[in-house]
């Protein structure tokens, strides 16, 4: 039984997509909560920027505020759902620096400041709670910050960003252009304020900055993961994947190597019978290969305000219960001193799309160039649906290869005098 004596102070910081779900839901489900953490979780406000904007939720208005500072300064728990650096950055140091708990969703704000927010936490000995931050309401973080603690991560294979898997999806099922599959995804809640975040693969690139930190112990730090969008996917693009038996998502992969750690962010081509290829709108899954634990998999609902609530209200439950009856949430594990390699170390499968002249010995020069590299042929197609003449489409796909190599052939066939274009080289995953 809940003491109704006792109360836990929360504030929420932002009441756009993700925030005003929070807070409906705490308000609407507040006994149910009482009893799960122990105490009575009481919103003493929630920050917007403007008050006195018209809103769509039915948010009371009593609880809305701007002044970010004398909001804090209230609570015991700061839940910050704005997104961005700053303000965020600082105000969650300073609520750290006074011994209060956090939970929050920004990503973007983590993979860039995570040490000395990670440090701020530890050194005031507050909770820091981030499950939303990675694919929205999965629990992922938990299990790889707890469940997965004892066994050793070798591997992270995931679809990360709702939105660009939205986009990709309705490309590829429903032969959409990019800008109005975009829009939709806007409309829908699943992107960023700023979608160039999720299109340009930096919102995922921050989501494998956390879980490969989580995962294998270190700082991976935003800038040591390499970062390809998928504005450069063309509906040609989706359409001969679709011919070689596969399809295009944006991968977040993160590994464990001899060598040190490898994080990537992509479009790759993935086959159709992988499970990943059937992972349809702004759903996220994500793949975890662990010494001893082997493959895992986690799947569900990786963006939109509800869905993302859910995540956000299990840490606020996880926090106020440590208030409430004692306990606290892991620390920062970051004793791991390994290199974070470049993407030329990496080792994937290729397939390239030329443009060549369409005669005799073009093929033997074009693979020429892939043996001086140490890139292996794994096969060749040529599309019936042929090129203009005097030209052939030519679909490589190569066995595995290091990227460093594949760059110095793409570099060579580029020059080469049969080939007219190089209509695109895309990784291939999860074969
Ligand atoms: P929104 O842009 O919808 O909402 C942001 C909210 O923060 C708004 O209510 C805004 O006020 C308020 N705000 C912004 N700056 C300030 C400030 N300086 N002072 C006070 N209030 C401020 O963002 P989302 O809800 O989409 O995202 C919130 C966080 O959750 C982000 O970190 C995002 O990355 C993360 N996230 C989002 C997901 C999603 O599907 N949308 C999924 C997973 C994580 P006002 O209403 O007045 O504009
Ligand atoms: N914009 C993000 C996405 C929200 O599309 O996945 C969840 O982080």
């Amino acid at each position: 039984m809940a003491d109704d004596q006792r109360r836990v102070r929360i504030a929420i910081l932002g009441a756009g997509t993700v925030g005003s779900q929070v807070a409906r839901l705490l308000i609407e489900q507040k006994d149910d909560l009482a009893q799960r953490i122990g105490a009575i979780p009481e919103i003493v406000g929630i920050a917007v920027l403007d008050p006195d904007e018209a809103r769509e939720d039915d948010l009371p208005r009593s609880l809305l505020t701007s002044d970010l500072g004398a909001l804090v300064a209230e609570a015991d728990i700061i839940v910050e759902l704005m997104g961005g650096i700053e303000p965020a950055r600082t105000v969650l140091l300073r609520a750290l620096n006074g011994g209060k708990s956090v939970v929050t969703a920004n990503k973007a704000l983590l993979a860039a400041h995570g040490p000395e927010i990670y440090e701020a936490a530890d050194a005031a000995g507050a909770d820091l709670y981030f499950e939303a931050a990675v694919a929205g309401a999965i629990p992922l973080v938990r299990p790889v910050r707890e469940s997965l603690a004892g066994d050793r991560v070798k591997k992270i294979l995931g679809i990360v960003n709702g939105t660009t898997n939205y986009v990709l999806d309705e490309m590829t099922t429903k032969h959409l252009a990019y800008d109005v599959a975009l829009k939709e995804a806007q409309e829908l809640g699943y992107a960023e304020a700023d979608p160039t975040a999720d299109v340009e693969g930096y919102d995922a690139a921050a989501k494998a900055a956390i879980l490969a930190s989580l995962a294998f112990h270190m700082r991976v730090r935003l800038e040591d993961v390499y970062r390809e969008g998928i504005t450069e996917i063309t509906p040609h693009d989706v359409a001969a994947a679709a011919e070689s038996g596969h399809v295009i998502k944006l991968l977040a992969i993160a590994e464990r190597t001899e060598a040190g750690v490898c994080v990537r962010v992509h479009p790759a081509l993935v086959p159709l019978a992988h499970p990943l290829a059937n992972v349809r709108g702004a759903f996220n899954a994500v793949f975890i290969e662990a010494e001893a634990a082997g493959e895992l998999m986690f799947y569900g609902k990786g963006a939109g305000g509800l869905p993302t609530a859910s995540a956000v209200l299990g840490d606020i439950v996880s926090v106020a219960r440590h208030l409430a009856i004692g306990g606290k949430g892991p620390r920062e594990s970051n004793y791991v001193d390994v290199p974070v390699l470049p993407l030329s170390a990496a080792r994937t499968r290729f397939q390239m799309r030329l443009r060549v002249l369409d005669q005799p010995g073009v093929l033997a020069k074009v693979a020429a160039i892939l043996g001086k590299h140490q890139v292996s042929i794994e096969a060749v197609r040529q599309p019936p649906r042929a090129a203009e003449a005097p030209f052939a489409h030519l679909v490589i796909s190569t066995h595995e290869a290091v990227e460093a190599d594949l760059d110095a052939t793409v570099d060579e066939i580029r020059e080469c005098d049969v080939v007219n274009a190089v209509l695109s080289v895309l990784r291939i995953e999860g074969e």
